[in-house]
């Protein structure tokens, strides 16, 4: 039986990139080292870490302007080191709050400054950027790409032209192109996109690597590991050779317009049969409905729990919605297959038919 992970992360990785690091890990070319034995001082290291650079760099079309930084922590140490870097003296920032993961940001900014909501979703849509409520004064405004537990995804883009952009971007970075240069800072952790959990993407503009607070422990200063290259500390450097591995694997299969074109496709497959079943139903707008992370429901919580157990049988693999907000999610992040999505269409179809 072919089984397929839906998990929203760590998220499956292609076989042919988890063939190279089982290599790399027996011995790495070149060298008498096990990746695993890799010291972060080591030369061969440095070229690892330098080749992931150029390859976010190609991938994204990153100005020079913007520094690549690859610390330990998740997203979520980041919800509260953006406010801790980047305030420097300035009272207020904007939020922008539409789903769990929003919510979370906003809760661990609170302690370190004044939060104004620019905006607020209603669980079923988002609030469109040109609507947000962005105040002059604030340090920056943060907005979350993807709400990987809600289902929900901006496809529409802020202006630059308020106070820097941040965005967590950690469902959807490198799954579609964006406009870079309009954000000043986007974070992203790496067990769904690029590879492993352990390692934590920051790109940062120059103007905002520049501001510091000498209270920041210094893993997690900006400005003191953009001057040291995210050597500061020992960088996780098993995430990062894999995650380098992954930006390989994304360019030969054609970047980030091909990994967005395929996210459509397997997305829309599912939407499809969600939406012309009449048994199963969509938790969000059409307009704003996520690529990567397809909520849904059965008619009730009984059936849900039936669908969860019976798709496991079938070899369909975690596919519960996020422990706070229940029903069912379907997360197709970069690595997934086509197939993923077929195979679990085809169970929907055969599930109503036995309980609908
Ligand atoms: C949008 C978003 N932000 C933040 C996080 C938290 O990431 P981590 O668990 O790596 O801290 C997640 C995790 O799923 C997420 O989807």
């Amino acid at each position: 039986m072919t089984c397929y992970s839906f998990a929203s992360g760590p998220a499956p990785l292609p076989p042919d990139v988890i063939e190279a690091v089982a290599a790399d890990v027996r011995r790495l070319s070149g060298s008498s080292y096990s990746l695993l034995e890799l010291p972060f001082t080591n030369p061969l290291f440095s070229r690892i870490l330098e080749e992931a650079e150029d390859d976010i760099r190609y991938l994204l079309a990153l100005p020079d302007t913007y520094h690549v930084l690859f610390l330990q922590g998740g997203a979520t140490a980041q919800f509260s080191l953006i406010p801790q870097n980047l305030c420097n003296g300035v009272a207020e920032v904007d939020y922008v709050d539409t789903g769990l993961w929003s919510h979370r940001a906003i809760e661990a900014a609170l302690p370190w400054c004044q939060v104004n909501i620019a905006a607020r979703g209603d669980g079923r849509t988002l609030p469109c950027p040109a609507s947000w409520l962005r105040s002059p004064n604030a340090a920056y405004c943060h907005f979350t790409t993807n709400e990987t537990a809600d289902g929900l995804q901006y496809h529409q883009w802020p202006a630059d032209d308020g106070p820097p952009l941040v965005a967590d971007m950690t469902a959807d970075l490198f799954t579609r192109p964006f406009p870079i240069d309009r954000l000043g800072l986007v974070y992203a952790s790496g067990q769904k996109n690029l590879g492993a959990t352990g390692l934590t993407l920051i790109l940062i503009r120059q103007d905002l690597a520049e501001r510091s607070s000498v209270t920041t422990p210094s893993p997690f200063d900006y400005s003191r590991q953009v001057q040291s290259r995210s050597k500061v500390n020992t960088p996780p450097t098993l995430a990062i050779a894999i995650a380098a591995h992954m930006l390989k694997w994304i360019k030969v299969h054609g970047g980030l317009a091909e990994m967005e074109a395929n996210a459509r496709r397997r997305s829309d497959l599912v939407y499809a049969a969600i939406d012309t079943s009449g048994f199963y139903s969509r938790t969000v707008a059409a307009f704003d409905r996520s690529m990567l992370n397809v909520c849904f429901r059965t008619p009730t919580a009984r059936l849900d729990e039936l669908f969860l157990i019976q798709a496991a049988e079938q070899g369909l693999l975690d596919l519960c919605g996020h422990i706070d907000i229940g029903g069912l999610r379907a997360s197709l992040y970069n690595s997934a297959r086509m197939g993923a999505a077929e195979a679990l269409v085809e169970f929907m179809k055969h599930f109503q038919a036995k309980w609908g």
